[in-house]
């Protein structure tokens, strides 16, 4: 029935979580978009191994291997190109993309954040937040421009900051909602429904937004 599904290329550093969570939305059907391949720049990144579980194609493209950053970027984008792919994830990409590749697919590529962008960005984004004291952080999927942590906003999710937290528990709760909001994104931008105006992404068709997080609640 239908289109065929958005082809979804990963690009990853690490343990790759956020990856799996698009990889097992896409295999319940969750969501029209098949993650057909999956870069990192480290070999050892496990994300490689999830993805080649679940047969998916994964490449280690080292970038010691260009002599610049623009010439990574530049091969990576051929191999993305190579297969059909309209939207590029980052998921944990520890790279910063050159404004080269961030023209070749202006639009089509998007980040994941963990925290209120834009609030705390750069690394450690739960850890700043913690140590500034907000009672309210959270993550963000936005797509990607010129800037680090910077592009217009597709969804967020608040998540409570505890005073007892620490960096890994407070990475923990914030987590668990990027595994959400991630795929959300994913299926938004396959049904064509994000459109961007300057700063802004309208999402076609309207949405629902919850209106409850107060940290300390208004009860006692
Ligand atoms: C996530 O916290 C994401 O928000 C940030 O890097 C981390 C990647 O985690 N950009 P994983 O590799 O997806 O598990």
């Amino acid at each position: 029935m239908g289109s065929e599904p958005l082809k979804v290329g990963v690009l990853v550093s690490g343990r790759g979580s956020n990856l799996q969570a698009i990889i097992d939305a896409s295999e319940k059907g969750d969501i029209h978009a098949r993650v057909v391949v999956v870069i990192s720049d480290k070999e050892e990144a496990y994300a490689l191994d999830r993805a080649r579980k679940h047969g998916i194609e994964a490449l280690f493209m080292d970038p010691k291997a260009y002599p610049s950053r623009e010439d990574h970027d530049r091969a990576m984008g051929d191999e993305l190109e190579k297969r059909g792919v309209g939207l590029i994830c980052l998921a944990g990409y520890m790279r910063v993309l050159s404004p080269y590749f961030v023209g070749r697919f202006q639009g089509q590529i998007i980040n994941i954040h963990p925290a209120l962008l834009p609030s705390f960005p750069g690394l450690h984004g739960q850890l700043q937040a913690m140590e500034y004291g907000v009672k309210i952080s959270g993550c963000t999927v936005h797509f990607v421009d010129k800037d680090v942590d910077h592009g217009p906003i597709i969804i967020q999710a608040a998540v409570p900051v505890l005073e007892d937290d620490d960096e890994d528990t407070l990475a923990a709760r914030i987590l668990e909602y990027e595994h959400k909001i991630y795929p959300r994104a994913v299926q938004l931008f396959a049904q064509g429904r994000l459109r961007i105006q300057g700063r802004k992404v309208i999402v076609e068709g309207g949405v629902t937004p919850l209106w409850r997080v107060t940290n300390p609640s208004l009860e006692e």
